[in-house]
């Protein structure tokens, strides 16, 4: 019998997001997503059964408030059947809470590590689905390079596939304004932006996107993936300006970081943003352009600090 599992699961960054839920309880969203699975930013989970009172959530060495995963133990609970509580044992190798994708890592690692100890068959829909009732995002990390999230109605119909298993030569510059945890966390955000009078044609329009996102993926054109991912993520964000509680995760900083870009572009560079919820910017470029993005970055924001990512792999166990 396993007694301790581990998984390994990288974050993804959404070129077409998910950005509100049409199921709450069951994370089923509003709008498909296609995402890129990033080699840089992970996280390792640990799962075992302990005789303890609860679940509890050791995370980067420190326990740590084990509400949210244990909610999701629960939800395996009730889909695969009862266990004893587990402890969990995580490593983020990114910023928790910060908007670059700790939940999608996270809770797609903790989905694999659980998996083991259960042995359950690790029937990669399945698991996307079981990742997805913990984080939305974390559906799509199950997978490496570019995954798509088929938004589906219910439980069994809303899960994430690889779309395109092969590296584009795209690549992440990404600006790391603040990695300290955001105010608003995505599950609130999202669902505050959905009261926008302009959320039904954002949605519809990120139907349309998506279409001419996969088409540029499959051709490998970068600077068309730029464009609408661009559009995608502006639009995302302008729900949350528009909406009934207004909030903005931008900072002045995340402003002139991304003016900072359109003038690159406009001087013939491919460099695209997108941003999810928080200050972060990730630059879309691809690997002959990096460097030299890299380096005008680095010498119009010396007090921020630039990472570049490029495609990732998959669920791994360790
Ligand atoms: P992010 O932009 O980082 O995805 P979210 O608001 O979506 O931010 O999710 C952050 C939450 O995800 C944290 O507050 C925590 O509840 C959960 N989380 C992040 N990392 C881990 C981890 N390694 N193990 C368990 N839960 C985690
Ligand atoms: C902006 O997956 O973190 O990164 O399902 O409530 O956990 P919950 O939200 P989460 O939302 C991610 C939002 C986003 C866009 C995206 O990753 O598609
Ligand atoms: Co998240």
């Amino acid at each position: 019998m396993t007694t301790i599992a581990t998984a390994k699961a990288h974050t993804n960054i959404a070129l077409i997001k998910y950005w509100g839920k049409k199921v709450p309880a069951l994370n089923i969203p509003t709008t498909s997503s296609l995402s890129m699975t990033l080699d840089k930013f992970y996280t390792t989970t640990s799962a075992e059964f302990s005789d303890e009172a609860s679940d509890t959530l050791i995370l980067n060495a420190t326990n740590t408030d084990s509400t949210r995963v244990s909610k999701f133990l629960d939800s395996l609970r009730d889909y695969y059947g009862d266990f004893p509580k587990v402890r969990v044992r995580s490593e983020n190798h990114v910023p928790t809470a910060a908007g670059l994708a700790s939940s999608a890592s996270s809770f797609s690692a903790l989905t694999g590590a659980m998996f083991q100890l259960l042995e359950l068959p690790k029937d990669e829909r399945e698991m996307s689905r079981a990742a997805r009732r913990g984080s939305g995002s974390a559906s799509r990390s199950i997978f490496g390079n570019f995954a798509l999230w088929n938004m589906g109605n219910d439980d069994k119909s809303s899960y994430a596939e690889s779309f395109y298993d092969e590296d584009i030569n795209l690549s992440m510059i990404v600006a790391e304004i603040s990695s300290s945890q955001k105010k608003m966390s995505s599950t609130l955000g999202m669902q505050l932006a959905q009261t926008a009078p302009t959320y039904s044609a954002w949605v519809e329009k990120s139907a349309q996107q998506l279409e001419e996102m996969k088409q540029a993926i499959i051709t490998h054109d970068i600077e068309k993936i730029g464009l609408i991912a661009q559009d995608n993520a502006l639009g995302m964000h302008e729900q949350n300006r528009q909406c009934t509680q207004p909030f903005d995760y931008f900072t002045e900083q995340t402003r002139a970081v991304i003016d900072f870009t359109e003038r690159c572009y406009r001087s013939g560079l491919l460099a695209f943003v997108t941003i999810d919820a928080g200050p972060n910017v990730k630059i879309i470029t691809d690997k002959t352009t990096e460097k030299e993005l890299l380096a005008k970055f680095r010498r119009e924001f010396p007090e921020i600090s630039f990472e570049v990512a490029h495609a990732g792999g998959g669920l791994k166990y360790v």
